[in-house]
């Protein structure tokens, strides 16, 4: 690899001088940009073959007696002059990562492992519950149209009953058929109409989902949320099966020591509904400030689902080529919907929903 050795014409002092700065000026040359380092070091001060040993053989060789000196000191100088170049390139990489700002001195960021947000934990946890009770997930889209929102659930245009779900409209639709117009689902109710739509009877699916309101956040709403809706449609379904599945799953969430009751109530799209209470897990039914002393806490919405939605159903159905298959007279079912976050900050003793979207670490990592 020391291919050429250079010729010393002179051994005076001039002719040394400017020797060496020629090797010095290759030294610098070589190590200008980044160099592989062991190579450079080989290359230079390798003990047999090195470029140093080399020409310093060479020229001592012929040496008169009182340049040996002068020449000595000369090599020890560029022998100093390589080893600081070659420290230099070995520091390079460290510099330039300092460069662009990063101390590679520090230890190294261990990234934790994940864990599952406490929402969709808590939404999992929900429709694990269903799962072991046969029932499938279903999924629809978060932009819906009207008519799944509304319309086929039994909410007519202009019906006082959509003032509970304070709407977002996709802008430009006005064009467009009432029942076309597109809008953020304001539930999860529309995917019962998908799915009744897309098969027959019998039906047991939960759908686990994010929903739309027009609210204004406080401690308790947000404009984006998540709920679990569930329905069940099969030949003799009763209100006696609703009460004894819902009874269930809330045992299965809250404990087996939690009571249930059902309250009347209004959803356009079953008759009777019910609101479900829950007995207060905070006191056991004693009466306290989370249950507004009343030792009860309402939960969620279901009932008996409404001939009307099945009519809409089937006429969809026919309308599609598919026979009818929800004639009232031969299929009941029943439906129920639930708040995840509500949920979860029962289950949690969470008292402001924005934690949830806060991503603030010290709050998430309290679930893992
Ligand atoms: N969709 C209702 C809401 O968001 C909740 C609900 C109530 C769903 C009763 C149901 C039901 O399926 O039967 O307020």
């Amino acid at each position: 690899m020391n291919e050429d050795i250079p010729q010393l014409p002179n051994y005076d002092e001039s002719s040394l001088d400017a020797a060496f700065a020629t090797l010095a000026e290759e030294v610098r040359a070589e190590t200008s940009a980044p160099v592989d380092v062991e190579a450079f070091r080989l290359r230079w001060l390798g003990r047999k073959q090195g470029r140093l040993k080399l020409i310093s053989d060479a020229w001592l060789k012929n040496a008169p007696p009182e340049a040996r000196k002068p020449l000595g000191m000369r090599f020890n100088d560029l022998k100093q002059r390589i080893e600081v170049a070659l420290t230099d390139a070995a520091a390079a990489p460290a510099r330039s990562a300092a460069k662009a700002g990063i101390d590679i001195t520090l230890p190294s960021t261990v990234r934790a492992p994940g864990i599952e947000h406490p929402l969709l934990k808590t939404m999992h946890e929900i429709v694990a519950v269903f799962h072991h009770l046969g029932y499938s997930t279903a999924l629809g889209p978060q932009v819906e149209s009207d008519f799944y929102n509304f319309e086929a659930l039994n909410f007519p245009p202009n019906h006082p009953a959509r003032d509970t779900q304070d709407t977002l409209v996709l802008a430009g639709q006005q064009k467009r058929p009432s029942r076309d117009r597109l809008l953020m689902r304001t539930h999860t109710s529309p995917v019962q109409i998908r799915t009744m739509i897309a098969q027959a009877p019998p039906i047991r699916i939960v759908v686990p989902g994010k929903v739309h309101r027009n609210d204004a956040a406080d401690a308790t709403h947000s404009p984006v949320f998540h709920q679990v809706e569930g329905l069940c449609v099969d030949s003799n379904i009763t209100f006696s099966d609703l009460k004894g599945t819902l009874d269930h799953a809330m045992k299965a969430l809250f404990g087996s020591g939690v009571k249930t009751r059902f309250f009347p109530s209004f959803f356009p799209f079953t008759e009777p509904s019910a609101d479900v209470q829950i007995s207060c897990i905070f006191c056991g039914g004693e009466g306290c400030r989370k249950c507004k002393q009343s030792g009860w806490i309402e939960l969620l919405g279901c009932g008996m689902v409404d001939p009307a939605v099945f009519a809409s159903v089937d006429e969809q159905r026919v309308a599609q080529g598919k026979p009818a298959a929800y004639d009232p007279a031969k299929v009941t079912g029943f439906a129920f919907g639930m708040g995840v976050e509500r949920i979860a900050m029962i289950l949690h003793g969470v008292s402001e929903i924005g934690q949830f979207y806060s991503g603030d670490m010290r709050f998430l990592e309290q679930f893992a």
